[in-house]
């Protein structure tokens, strides 16, 4: 998948979030396309045609009738050259024109004149964005053929207002693009997958709680690969500091037990990906209050009770999904432990971590082991990226040749 020479065409319209396009800009560049900017009047409020042609590396269009870019481009022209037309910011006064065919400045002229497809990056305030007008004009884009990526939910410019406006990040243009123009097969579209990653907190009182040093890379690469691979991807993480994957539903908790509920009623599923380091244990009571020392008296002791597994609940399921996979961090007898684990999770496949190196949790690299009923395959030591690029490949061949499922 990649922009590698795709001539993309970038509308800026006048929002606030028009400074992210100049970002948007050098991420699409990084990946080989070639950006030709067209500037609203409106955008120029917000960013410069300088700043934007700096970064583009050539002509940014702003006019309709331009003396000097009519004569050697041409609206219509510029409408023909395109493998994609993103629109970003798309706001609420661009997609109303576009849904009613007006063409009063350069860039409406040009969406009217096309022939290649759009994707817009609506951004504007909550308020407009869910006014009727906005969404029935979106309804008449979606049947004009219009792909979109978000808004997104968050904090808007305007102090105090949330809500469903902000626009997606540049990497999330990025991807939505990259898919658009994607021919290459997607071995598992149609599939549900759910994965799970990073650590659960479970809380002790108000503001102690027990956890563990798992960063999330590993289980959020898996879910970007298998969404790669053409997956519908419902990600169940707890709390990390990686960004969420673009192209993924990503859906936050922080206890096992909430990462459990969250994961049966993402049911159901084609595959099953579970990652989390989900805490074995947690505080037999919380506190509903904030536990104070007392001096002179001993400190309280920390009662434990286990965790629901959710990896077993889900491998034994009504709603089992036809692949269920899990994770194991051993230190020794790697093959013996996940296969004893395989049996008793009643999962599809073990990826044994060997853990026994340091820098494997948290760090960025992996050496996993395979195991499955029929044997083990050990795998060289890899980035995590390339475990999860490569663990998807791998699912998608068994997923294509149902006749190996299950193992
Ligand atoms: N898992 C889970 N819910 C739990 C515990 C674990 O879903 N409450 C999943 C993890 O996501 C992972 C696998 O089960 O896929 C790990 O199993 P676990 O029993 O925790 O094994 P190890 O971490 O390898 O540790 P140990 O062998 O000590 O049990």
């Amino acid at each position: 998948m990649s922009l590698k020479d795709k001539r993309i065409l970038l509308i800026i319209a006048g929002g606030i979030a028009a400074y992210k396009s100049l970002d948007l800009i050098r991420r699409l560049k990084e990946r080989g396309a070639a950006v030709t900017p067209v500037m609203t009047k409106a955008a120029e409020e917000f960013v410069t045609p300088l700043a934007v042609g700096a970064l583009s590396g050539g002509t940014v269009f702003t006019d309709l009738f331009s003396r000097t870019q009519e004569q050697d481009v041409g609206h219509i022209r510029l409408a023909r050259e395109n493998d994609l037309i993103i629109v970003a910011p798309a706001t609420a006064n661009l997609m109303a024109k576009m849904a009613h065919g007006l063409a009063d400045d350069l860039a409406s002229a040009v969406l009217l004149a096309r022939d290649c497809p759009v994707l817009l990056a609506p951004a504007m305030n909550p308020k407009m964005w869910s006014a009727p007008p906005t969404q029935r004009n979106l309804a008449t884009l979606l049947m004009d053929g219009v792909e979109t990526i978000g808004p997104m939910k968050g904090e808007m410019a305007e102090r105090g207002e949330a809500g469903k406006g902000r626009m997606a990040e540049p990497m999330e243009i990025v991807v939505a693009a990259e898919k658009r123009l994607d021919d290459s097969p997607r071995p598992l579209a149609g599939k549900h997958a759910i994965v799970t990653s990073g650590p659960t907190v479970e809380a002790i009182d108000p503001v102690r709680y027990i956890a563990n040093r798992s960063s999330g890379r590993q289980g959020h690469a898996i879910a970007a690969a298998l969404a790669r691979l053409g997956a519908q991807v419902t990600l169940v993480s707890g709390p990390v500091a990686i960004a969420d994957p673009p192209g993924v539903e990503t859906l936050h908790v922080e206890s096992a037990r909430d990462m459990l509920k969250t994961v049966e009623k993402a049911l159901p599923a084609d595959i099953a990906v579970m990652v989390a380091a989900v805490s074995d244990w947690r505080a037999a009571d919380t506190a509903q209050q904030k536990m104070k020392k007392k001096p002179g008296e001993a400190p309280p002791p920390l009662a434990l009770t286990e965790n629901p597994d959710i990896l077993k609940t889900i491998g034994h399921h009504a709603r089992r999904p036809r692949l269920v996979v899990g994770f194991a961090a051993e230190t020794r007898d790697v093959t013996a432990y996940a296969t004893d684990k395989l049996a008793r999770k009643g999962a599809d496949l073990i990826v044994a971590n060997d853990v026994s190196e340091e820098g494997v949790m948290g760090g960025g690299h992996n050496r996993v082991t395979l195991v499955t009923k029929s044997g083990a395959e050990e795998w060289p030591d890899m980035s995590k990226d390339a475990v999860a690029e490569r663990l998807a490949h791998w699912i998608a061949e068994r997923f294509v040749a149902q006749a190996s499922l299950p193992f």
